[in-house]
C-alpha cells in the first residue's frame, strides 16, 4: 500500500504547528496504524529528519497509551479498537490519512501526536480507588457478589483511561471516563464505603482540571474503544445525588437538639 499522510508536528506546546505531507510506501495492510508509523519514522530517521513523536506502551489494547485522532475520529475509523489494534487494511491503497493529537484543553500538547493526560491520573487520584487492610489474600469469593452486579462492573472496569471520549466531545467532558471509574467500584461491596466520598471528590477533581459538562451529545460512547455504555454517567449523577443527601442528612443531624 501507498498512503498519504497528513501528521501534525509541533516541536513543543509553546511553538507554532502544522500538517506535514508524508508519503508512507511499502505498507501492508496486515500492518497495525503503529507499525505504519514506525516504517515511516525508519525512514524518517535514516533521512537525518525527526521522527513522528507519539505515545505507545501495550500495543495490545490494554494501556490506553495510544490514542491519536485519525481522520478526524479519536482512535480512527473502526469501532472499538484503539490505534494500536487499529490494522492498515480497514485504509485503501492510495488513500489520504489525517493524523492528529487529542485536541482538549486538559491535555496540553508535549510534541506532535503526544499529549499530556495526567489530568486523569490527577482524577484517580482523588477517589478512583478503595481503601482496604493489605495482608495475605481473602480466600476466593469470600465476598459474594450478585453476576449481574459483577458483569456490570466488569464492563465499567473495561475503560483503560485512553481519553478518546474527552477528545471527541466538544465540551472536552470526561464524564464516561469518571462514570466507569465511579461505576465500577461503586457497583461492587468492596468500593461501598468510600461511594459518596468517591463521586464527590472525583467530580469536583474533574471540573477542576478543566473538563467540561456533558450535554448528552454521546460522541464519547461512540469513539470509546472498550464500547463504555453511556449508562455510567447516570450512574455517576445518581452517587453525586446521594452525597448531596447524605450531607444534607448529616448537618441536620447535627443541627437537632
Ligand atoms: S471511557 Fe472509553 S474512551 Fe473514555 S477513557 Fe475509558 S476507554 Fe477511553
Ligand atoms: S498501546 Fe496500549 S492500548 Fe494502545
Amino acid at each position: 500500500m501507498k498512503l498519504t499522510l497528513m501528521v501534525w508536528r509541533q516541536e513543543s506546546q509553546a511553538s507554532a504547528g502544522r500538517l506535514q505531507r508524508i508519503e508512507a510506501t511499502d505498507i501492508t495492510p496486515d500492518m497495525s496504524f503503529l507499525e505504519m508509523l514506525d516504517v515511516v519514522n525508519e525512514r524518517l530517521t535514516l533521512a537525518g529528519e525527526r521522527p513522528i513523536a507519539f505515545d505507545h506502551d501495550c500495543r495490545e489494547g490494554i494501556c490506553g497509551t495510544c490514542g491519536i485522532v485519525i481522520n478526524g475520529v479519536p482512535h480512527g475509523p473502526q469501532p472499538g479498537t484503539t490505534t494500536c489494534q487499529l490494522h492498515m487494511r480497514h485504509f485503501r491503497d492510495g488513500q489520504t490519512i489525517v493524523i492528529e493529537p487529542y485536541r482538549a484543553k486538559p491535555f496540553p500538547l508535549l510534541r506532535d501526536l503526544i499529549v499530556d493526560r495526567g489530568a486523569l491520573d490527577r482524577i484517580i487520584a482523588a477517589g478512583g480507588y478503595i481503601s482496604a487492610s493489605t495482608g495475605s489474600a481473602p480466600d476466593g469469593n469470600a465476598i459474594p457478589v450478585a453476576k449481574q452486579r459483577a458483569d456490570m462492573a466488569m464492563d465499567a472496569a473495561a475503560c483503560i483511561g485512553c481519553g478518546a471520549c474527552v477528545a471527541a466531545c466538544p465540551n472536552a467532558s470526561a464524564m464516561l471516563f469518571v462514570g466507569a471509574k465511579i461505576s465500577h467500584l461503586g457497583l461492587l461491596p468492596q468500593g461501598q464505603p468510600e461511594r459518596w466520598t468517591r463521586a464527590e471528590q472525583m467530580v469536583a477533581a474533574m471540573d477542576q482540571e478543566g473538563f467540561g459538562h456533558c450535554s448528552n451529545v454521546t460522541e464519547c460512547a461512540a469513539v470509546c474503544p472498550k464500547e463504555i455504555d453511556i449508562g455510567v454517567i447516570a450512574r455517576m449523577n445518581r452517587d453525586r445525588i446521594g452525597t448531596i443527601f447524605l450531607v444534607a442528612r448529616r448537618s441536620l443531624r447535627q443541627d437537632s437538639p
